[in-house]
């Protein structure tokens, strides 16, 4: 199967040296990334900023910073694959203008106004090939993350919406554990104990490769 896997932030500059982010780190979605090229899957990697080097194997890394690249990379890359996971943590807003030099204190009033980013799942899915194709969503919520990953799962159109509440110390960002919960819409939902990236990472190729018979 072919897997297309988003990780890392996105960065959303208002001059060139300052910008509005978050705190993931890739880790998430290069686990995935490794666990499909370990079960022998073809795997485009779209990634943020991050540090992390690339599993060996891919069949191509793309980096990219700002949510609207995001979206274009995916776009370009959507029609190839089977599999879209997007884990990459995309900031929903960035700031209304972006200055081309570094801004001065003294032309900063204190207000910083923004607009919002397009939604890249709500964007796409029209060109979903229905019939075809499994998207595979993140949640990150800060408290139990059953009822808005059920919103998320339904408004975003996907196969199976892997939620985390990001608010424990050993869950979602920066750690190499995570306990995620899996929902679908016609399963009920699955809580997997607190495991290492890598597991969660073959959960989730395991999970793709049992429906794709279904799609
Ligand atoms: O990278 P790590 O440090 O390992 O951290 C892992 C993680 C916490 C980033 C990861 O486990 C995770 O939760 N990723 C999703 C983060 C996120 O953006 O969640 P959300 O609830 O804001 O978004 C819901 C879904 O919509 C996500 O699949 C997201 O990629 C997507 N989205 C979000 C905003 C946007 N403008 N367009 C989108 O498509």
């Amino acid at each position: 199967m072919h897997f297309l896997i988003t990780a890392g932030p996105t960065r959303e500059f208002l001059d060139p040296v300052r910008f509005l982010s978050n705190r993931s780190t890739g880790k998430m979605g290069f686990a995935i990334a490794d666990a499909a090229l370990r079960r022998g899957h073809t795997v485009d990697l779209i990634a943020g900023p991050v540090s992390l080097p690339s599993p060996p194997g891919l069949s191509s890394r793309i980096d990219i910073l700002s949510a609207r690249d995001l979206l274009k990379a995916v776009q370009d890359r959507l029609p190839a694959c089977d599999v879209l996971i997007m884990c990459a943590a995309v900031a929903d807003w960035r700031p209304k203008d972006v200055a081309s030099t570094k801004l001065k204190k003294s032309e900063m009033n204190g207000t910083l106004e923004l607009v919002r980013n397009p939604d890249i799942l709500k964007t796409i899915l029209p060109q979903k090939r229905l019939d075809k194709q499994l998207f595979v969503g993140f949640a990150a919520e800060t408290g139990d993350p059953q009822m808005e990953g059920t919103r998320k799962l339904r408004e975003k159109g996907l196969d199976l919406l892997v939620a985390n509440d990001v608010s424990q110390p050993d869950v979602g960002f920066a750690v190499d554990t995570n306990r995620v919960l899996f929902l679908t819409s016609n399963q009920p939902p699955r809580p997997l104990p607190l495991m290492s990236k890598q597991q969660v990472g073959d959960e989730i190729i395991a999970w793709a490769e049992g429906h794709s018979a279904s799609i």
